[in-house]
């Protein structure tokens, strides 16, 4: 079974190929009550990197999930990056490890940057996500083979200062910069509602007035910024003049 948490439709994509190549299920995050995958069967975490780290969505449906869930339980990781993933990998094992599963291998693919909430990140250039796009197929059909000769590898492009992306920004952007509460409409919002319609979480509602608000369950995938036809969700000030990206995937669901 593959779990899968996705904001801009990357970590789904690779989902639906490794699904294509091995059989296995894919399982959406959140996923409907009372998941049990089948006994015996390995499971495939894909998500993508969030500040060199596990997304702490991601983290909480670990803790949800039973015991049976992990233990004795081979468990497979593929997480899609926009560039590097730090020490991601062991954060997962250990995650994985301390619930009693069996950390197998893991991979890292990089796909199209979705982050733009601080200065000096930004949606690739055209060509870039297009090369990316390009390369994730191959990259995951190697992936999927190694997953079926049950490889416990760690291939993942950590990048630089890896060590310091982890350990320490990642727990201080945890704690201070996933905030729900910058988000907003500005002055362009129809009140279209496919923001509130495309949000993972069911964390965005429509006011009295046809605005969306948000609530406090957000994953800061980003899904609702990027979906708007009119770049009219903002963060602050920090999305003003920012890129949009969609996988070709969620493109044509969201475009109607
Ligand atoms: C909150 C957030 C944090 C991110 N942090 C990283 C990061 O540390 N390293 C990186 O290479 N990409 C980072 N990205 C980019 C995503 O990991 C990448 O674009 C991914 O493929 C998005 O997958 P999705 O379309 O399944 O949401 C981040 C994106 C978001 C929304």
């Amino acid at each position: 079974m593959i779990i899968c948490f996705t904001g801009t439709g990357n970590s789904l994509q690779v989902a639906r190929m490794l699904a294509d190549a091995l059989g296995d299920a894919i399982e959406m995050i959140p996923p409907a009550p009372g998941l049990t995958p089948p006994a015996g069967e390995r499971l495939i975490w894909v998500f993508p990197v969030y500040s060199w780290g596990v997304p702490p969505v991601v983290l909480r449906q670990m803790k949800a999930m039973a015991d049976a869930a992990f233990a004795g339980r081979e468990h497979y990781c593929v997480m899609t990056c926009g560039d590097d993933a730090g020490l991601t990998d062991s954060m997962w094992r250990r995650a994985i490890q301390r619930r009693g599963g069996a950390d197998m291998g893991i991979w890292s693919v990089q796909m199209p940057n979705t982050y733009v909430l601080m200065k000096g990140f930004d949606t690739d250039p055209d060509d870039v996500a297009r090369r990316k796009l390009e390369h994730a197929p191959g990259r995951v059909a190697e992936i999927a083979k190694r997953i079926a000769a049950r490889g416990r590898e760690t291939d993942v492009v950590a990048g630089g200062w890896a060590w310091v992306k982890t350990r320490i920004i990642y727990p201080w952007f945890v704690r201070f910069a996933m905030s729900p509460r910058p988000f907003h409409p500005n002055e362009g919002c129809v009140g279209c509602r496919k923001c509130a319609e495309s949000c993972p979480l069911g964390n965005i509602t429509m006011t009295a007035a046809g605005t969306p608000a948000w609530g406090r369950d957000c994953a800061l995938c980003l899904r609702c910024y990027h979906v708007c036809p009119r770049h009219a969700v903002a963060y602050g000030k920090a999305t003003s003049g920012k890129g949009q990206y969609l996988n070709p995937i969620f493109r044509r669901r969201h475009s109607s």
